[in-house]
């Protein structure tokens, strides 16, 4: 292992300038003008994986964007380790918020990244963890150190719910065989604070088209006598939760699989400050569902976002106008037994129940995915803990985080795996946000710990 690290250290720079390369190229899954990009950053995966030491590695085509799949396979007899994880990313807008731009990476320092972070869309979420992989592949082939079978798909519609990627694992069963699948694509609490996700909630996503008069009104001639429907979105909406916070859509709750005291104080257990976490998103209060901690409410509760609103006149000046419509994109995020189609339905139901006759409504289901919970008594599981242990020097904690990815429940369905979820990056490193980052000290923590993985699973499996 001395070696392994040895090299990772001496090559430093070279990954950097590697992964800057990559970052480079635009890969938004959701916007079409992006296509080439997609391909470009699916030939750079692969290129990178061959490079590493890959004994092959493809780019497939799919409906939609490419998979990236590579392996090395040493010996069939020992146990799989399936990577996954994502090169597409979030669009980058709004783009003035950005200091430096998205797709021009440079390394800053900050308060939680001392040594320094690199700045770029996609920094964090997925290349940078992505990448951490490769690199620990090639420090391993270099160094002959080849415990287990490695392969790794890398996809392009994370950020977008993954559409291909099930039927893509469906036609690809043999070829894509393993043991476990390792992915890092979630965070740790903090740098000297070492957690593995064991959980991760799922998601309903909707669109809502609520219509008043067939055009655009004048506001003095009309206004007061018509609804708008702008003002009645936002009473629908201010309607969806009561004053504790609380999901009022009937039904929502029904299949939760309330978490037991027991899990309560576990989660309450791992470290967490609520006055730094109010400092860093600078709030003076927290706001959930009454009744429950932070840590809960992102972890074992459901919640309910708008994730944005539009309608009417927003440009320059005033311009007085009653909208013929307005709209909304809500997601709800759910946990343990909860299913995303069923809630879109009861979503339905309940939106368009609310809704005075002077509108129509119209509601479109997105997309959704089923939460994870992993075990922790596994050898899988076991691995990684010791891995983590052996690199940070402490015992990580368990952790349930409020984000999605929602192919990991389909991967158990369709592939017969379960998962581990060992990320590295930070919950502050603005992933989706303006000015994402991921820390050096991370980058390099993850490929230095992803070689003791292997180690520990092949020892642990023997
Ligand atoms: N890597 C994130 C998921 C994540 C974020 C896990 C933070 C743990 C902590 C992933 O790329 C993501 O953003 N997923 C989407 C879901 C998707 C269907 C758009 C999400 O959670 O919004
Ligand atoms: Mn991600
Ligand atoms: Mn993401």
């Amino acid at each position: 292992m001395k070696n392994i690290q040895q090299y990772l250290n001496e090559n430093k720079d070279r990954f950097l300038n590697e992964l800057f390369e990559w970052l480079k190229i635009p890969s938004v899954s959701s916007d079409s003008g992006h296509k080439d990009d997609m391909y470009k950053a699916a030939n750079w995966a692969k290129d990178a994986l061959l490079k590493a030491g890959a004994d092959k590695a493809e780019v497939f085509e799919t409906k939609g964007h490419p998979v990236v799949y590579g392996e090395k396979i040493t010996d069939p007899s020992k146990p799989t380790v399936l990577v996954y994880g994502h090169y597409d990313v979030q669009p980058a807008d709004p783009l003035d918020l950005w200091d430096s731009p998205p797709f021009e990476p440079v390394i800053k320092k900050t308060d939680l990244h001392p040594d320094g972070a690199i700045f770029a869309r996609g920094a964090c979420d997925d290349k940078g963890q992505v990448f951490m992989h490769f690199k620990a592949l090639e420090a391993m082939v270099a160094n002959d150190f080849l415990p287990v079978n490695m392969k790794f798909m890398i996809e392009g519609e994370e950020e977008i719910g993954s559409p291909s990627l099930g039927q893509f694992c469906k036609d690809n069963k043999e070829m894509l065989k393993n043991d476990v699948i390792l992915v890092s694509d979630t965070s740790v609490i903090a740098n000297d604070v070492p957690s593995i996700t064991t959980g991760l909630r799922g998601l309903s996503y909707v669109e809502v088209e609520v219509t008043g008069p067939n055009r655009d009104l004048h506001s003095g001639t009309y206004g007061g006598a018509v609804g708008n429907p702008i003002n009645i979105l936002s009473e629908m909406i201010a309607k969806l939760m009561d004053e504790d916070r609380h999901i009022t859509i009937p039904g929502f709750y029904d299949d939760v699989l309330e978490a037991t005291e027991e899990e309560r104080k576990k989660l309450n257990e791992a470290p967490f400050n609520l006055k730094d976490y109010k400092k860093a998103l600078d709030i003076d209060e927290v706001c959930g569902e009454k009744g429950y901690t932070t840590d809960e409410r992102t972890g074992i509760r459901p919640s309910l976002d708008a994730n944005g609103i539009w309608g009417g006149f927003t440009g320059e000046g005033a311009k007085t106008v009653l909208p013929s419509k307005a709209y909304a994109k809500i997601s709800m995020r759910l946990v343990p037994n909860q299913e995303p189609k069923k809630i879109a339905v009861l979503f339905e139901k309940y939106f368009k129940s609310i809704a005075p006759d002077c509108v129509k409504v119209k509601v479109d289901y997105l997309h959704g995915g089923l939460p994870v919970v992993t075990p922790i008594d596994t050898p899988e599981y076991k691995a990684a803990e010791m891995a983590m242990e052996t690199t940070y020097g402490k015992k990580p904690v368990p952790t349930r985080e409020g984000g999605s990815i929602p192919i990991i429940a389909l991967f158990e369905q369709i592939l017969g795996s379960k998962s581990v979820l060992m990320g590295f990056g930070l919950n502050s490193d603005a992933i989706h946000s303006p000015n994402e980052h991921y820390g050096l000290f991370n980058l390099y923590k993850g490929m230095e710990t992803i070689p003791y993985y292997y180690k520990f699973y092949g020892e642990l499996k023997k």
